[in-house]
């Protein structure tokens, strides 16, 4: 699912099946679609045949192996769905479109239901799914963080300079594909290919595709995507190339080149870069035209898995979220666990179904889950009422009005007779009568759907001379900067109010709306975007999901330069670079951030680079005020999971909680699956932990969702500093008592690990039945190792 957008391209996908933005539509889509999901399961549907995806677990084989071996995991998997196709007319041949050989061990078919249900009875089967969608979700946010300064100058105790701006760390993503032409991904002062590296460039049917010594692969996967299709795919498919935008911006925040004077129409000006400038990249396209369930599907997404950890990234990106129950059926969680056990780390969104509990995507112990804040900067545009109000609104509009006032009208004043006030109130198209808004700025309501530019093209060539789009929502202070055709500035619930009010008592309205600025350390900042997707985890209670936040408003990066900034037909306008918001944005942050420390600390495990950015999070913002949410209440450990990060902090974490891949096992166990099916994961035999309590895995922070008296929970931390005594500092959660044994731990050497116990007790009289939050850090007065403590009590 695609993780991105401005509001009003948050909007738009609100038409498109199991999206994610939170609306009430939304959640009926998605509720219906799960209707007729099981209406599916309850129809007769003899021989009719489906695309599914057979997860055997991992392959005996290493990742030195020759084409050889991988030919003979392939022929398996033949040899093995033979035996089940014996009685049918149709061959494994034909039925397999994906043999999955180098980690992950599987394959996706086209199958009769009555087939895949015997499979999945087969002992060797670890799951067997059908091969469904998900979808996806510049500048100034590394200033924002601390990189750099306001005039872009880097100081000496900048992560950039200390983790050599990620130089040769390999960064790729799961994506719409990539624009090679970008500055951004330029290979000017790029030395050599790194050795290790054994991916390729898949130029398909797109001979002008390239690859360069930056961009250093780049494969397409559309089998799975061309399953769900009634026709055939044609050649135009067979290409890496991004024509949608969206993977060319998230490759780029995370590992683009820095790439001078870029702005929106003159905004946000500045030099485009991602986290890890110096990074080589490489793009794994798995998401296409969206159709009915989804753009990008689970046999694309495991193959490109596949074939990424075996090219040997480093750092994998993923701005997709799809619904999940269940770890085992989710090719995200498939894949990723395999690339955690071969030390790559995965990075992935929320989701953008905020601002509800319990909405939260990519909920795994094994990756980084990244929700999505705001930054300091604004593109504000004011709105000058007639009676001297002056209303700040957001606006990237191109077109800017002569210096008078207007007569403003409300949309339901200019109503057709045929238009019902609904539609009225949020101008929509044909609801408007010409004749009355011609020459007028129109007020309307940015409401929970899809605002097309389309749209305001109608306003404008009825005469509109500009638009005030106010917020329907009073939660959300949510005000955003887009791209519009018409002089326009979006304005929050309140000043929507202040707008109506003033039209209502004055016999003949006027208002002026001010061309947009760029202006920097705006306050408070950050605060939680209001689509980002909230905790608690919904799979594993004990896991805090999401881990962490970052920028994800208006985020500038690299766009494609086959669609035009509104992806209207009619904008035949191009840009080299676009501001988006979403988690989709936010993530890749993280992302760029992880190759600085990998380029760091090359022997870190992924878990480890997890805590570090982790533990050194602030839950505060630029006005020392606890984070807030939308609505300027303050958020929890849910909205921003340890909270936002501080990259130059992550570099020196003293402490770490790290975790082997073992744990990741122990909570297989937990969550069901079977000693046959876990020893197929890998060659080295795995037996469950006796007795494991996923309260005890080796996370940064600490979740404790059902207490019922007290509970003790263990943790061990690892130095990564110099020597150090740590003593602990707790801050209790509401009603909770928190005592840490020993509350003084003492280090000598680098990798030393100590042990502790934090039992957790419910005060007297104090269950509350809902959560509550809390802090432990650990400090030696120079390092501060944060873990967000939350808990949910029962009484008693
Ligand atoms: C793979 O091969 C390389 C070089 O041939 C060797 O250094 C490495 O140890 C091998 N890895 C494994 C897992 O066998
Ligand atoms: C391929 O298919 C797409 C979508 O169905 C269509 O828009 C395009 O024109 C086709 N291209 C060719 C070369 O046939
Ligand atoms: C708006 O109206 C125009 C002309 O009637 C039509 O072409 C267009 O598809 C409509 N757009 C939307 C978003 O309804
Ligand atoms: C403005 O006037 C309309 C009717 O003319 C009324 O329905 C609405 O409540 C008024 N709005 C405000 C904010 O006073
Ligand atoms: C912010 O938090 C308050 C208090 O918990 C809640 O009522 C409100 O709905 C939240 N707003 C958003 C946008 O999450
Ligand atoms: C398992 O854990 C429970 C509760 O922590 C404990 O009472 C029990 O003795 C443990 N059993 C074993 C075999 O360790
Ligand atoms: C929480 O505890 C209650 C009562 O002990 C139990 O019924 C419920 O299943 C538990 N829920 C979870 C998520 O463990």
């Amino acid at each position: 699912m695609r993780v991105l957008m401005s509001v009003r391209e948050w909007m738009k996908t609100s038409n498109m099946s199991i999206k994610s933005d939170g609306s009430l539509l939304q959640y009926c889509v998605y509720f219906l679609s799960l209707f007729f999901l099981l209406l599916s399961l309850h129809t007769p549907t003899f021989a009719l045949k489906k695309s599914y995806v057979v997860y055997l677990g991992g392959h005996l084989h290493d990742s030195n192996s020759s084409s050889v071996e991988f030919n003979r995991a392939s022929d398996s998997h033949y040899e093995f769905l033979e035996s089940f196709l014996e009685s049918s007319s149709d061959t494994a041949k034909d039925s397999i479109f994906y043999s999955y050989t180098r980690h992950i061990n599987g394959f996706a078919a086209i199958l009769e239901e009555q087939v895949a249900a015997e499979i999945a009875k087969h002992p060797n089967v670890v799951s067997v799914f059908e091969n469904k969608g998900k979808k996806l979700q510049t500048t100034r946010t590394w200033g924002f963080m601390g990189l750099e300064d306001d005039n872009e100058v880097i100081p000496s105790n900048s992560i950039w300079n200390k983790a050599r701006f990620g130089e040769d760390v390999i960064i790729a993503n799961l994506d719409t594909g990539v624009w090679p032409e970008s500055k951004s991904f330029s290979d000017e002062e790029f030395g050599p290919i790194p050795s290790k590296w054994r991916g390729i460039c898949e130029k398909g049917s797109d001979l002008d595709f390239h690859c360069n010594r930056k961009l250093i692969g780049a494969r397409y996967f559309n089998k799975g995507y061309g399953s769900r299709l009634s026709t055939p795919l044609n050649s135009s498919f067979n290409t890496p190339r991004d024509i949608e935008g969206h993977g060319s911006h998230t490759l780029s925040t995370a590992g683009g080149n820095m790439v001078p004077g870029v702005s929106i129409f003159g905004q946000g000006y500045g030099t485009a870069k991602g986290g890890s400038p110096k990074a080589r990249v490489a793009s794994y396209k798995v998401c296409w035209p969206p159709v009915i369930d989804g753009e990008c599907f689970d046999a694309d997404i495991l193959a490109a898995f596949d074939m990424a950890i075996h090219d040997g990234v480093d750092i994998l990106s993923v701005s997709l979220v799809g619904p999940t129950f269940n770890f085992l059926y989710d090719s995200i969680a498939i894949g990723s666990f395999h690339a955690a056990m071969k030390g790559i780390v995965v990075v992935c969104s929320a989701g953008n179904t905020g601002p509800f509990d319990a909405t939260i995507g990519n909920q795994a112990p094994w990756y980084i889950t990244v929700a999505a804040s705001t930054m300091d900067r604004q593109f504000p545009s004011y709105v000058v009422l007639g009676n001297n109000l002056i209303l700040k609104g957001e606006s990237l509009s191109a077109t800017r009005l002569a210096r008078k006032f207007y007569p403003i009208i409300k949309g339901t004043d200019a109503k057709l007779a045929s238009a019902t006030n609904e539609d009225a109130v949020l101008c929509k198209n044909g609801t408007l009568d010409p004749k009355k808004v011609k020459g007028k700025i129109v007020v309307c309501q940015n409401g929970q759907y899809f605002r097309s530019n389309e749209e305001e093209q109608v306003l404008k060539a009825d005469g509109a001379v500009g638009m005030i789009l106010c917020n329907n929502m009073i939660i959300d202070n949510v005000i955003t900067a887009a791209l519009h055709v018409l002089p326009t500035s979006h304005i929050s619930f309140s000043d929507g109010v202040q707008v109506i009010n003033y039209i209502n008592s004055s016999k003949s309205p006027v208002a002026y709306i001010t061309y947009p600025t760029t202006k920097l350390h705006i306050k408070p900042a950050p605060f939680m975007a209001v689509f980002s997707s909230k905790g608690p985890n919904t799979i594993v209670p004990e896991i805090l999901k999401p881990d962490i936040t970052a920028p994800g408003v208006l985020v500038i990066a690299a766009y494609t330069e086959a669609e035009g900034p509104t992806n209207q037909g009619f904008d035949y306008h191009r840009v080299k670079f676009k501001a988006l918001s979403g988690t989709s944005m936010s993530c890749p942050h993280i992302s760029g951030i992880a190759g600085l420390l990998k380029t760091l600390y090359p022997s870190w495990s992924p878990a480890a680079i997890k805590s570090a950015i982790m533990t050194t999070a602030t839950t505060f913002d630029n006005e020392a005020e606890p984070l807030l949410n939308a609505s300027y209440s303050q958020a929890t450990p849910f909205s921003y999971g340890a909270g936002h990060v501080q990259p130059n902090n992550a570099m020196d974490p003293g402490l770490v909680y790290d975790t082997t891949i073992d744990d990741y096992f122990n909570c297989l166990c937990v969550l069901g699956i079977n000693g046959t099916q876990r020893s197929m994961f890998s060659n080295a035999n795995h037996h469950c932990h006796k007795n494991f309590s996923i309260l005890n895995l080796n996370y940064p922070s600490i979740t404790v969702p059902n207490l019922s008296g007290s509970v003790t929970i263990k943790r061990t931390l690892k130095n990564v500093g110099p020597p150090a005594t740590y003593t602990v500092h707790v801050q209790n959660p509401n009603g909770i008592n928190v005592a840490v044994k020993p509350s003084i731990l003492e280090f000598q050497h680098v990798g030393e690990e100590k042990k502790f116990e934090v039992r957790l007790k419910v005060k007297k009289g104090k269950g509350t039945q809902s959560y509550v939050f809390g802090k432990m850090t650990w400090s030696d007065g120079k390092h501060y190792v944060n873990s967000p403590l939350v808990v949910k009590s029962i009484i008693k």
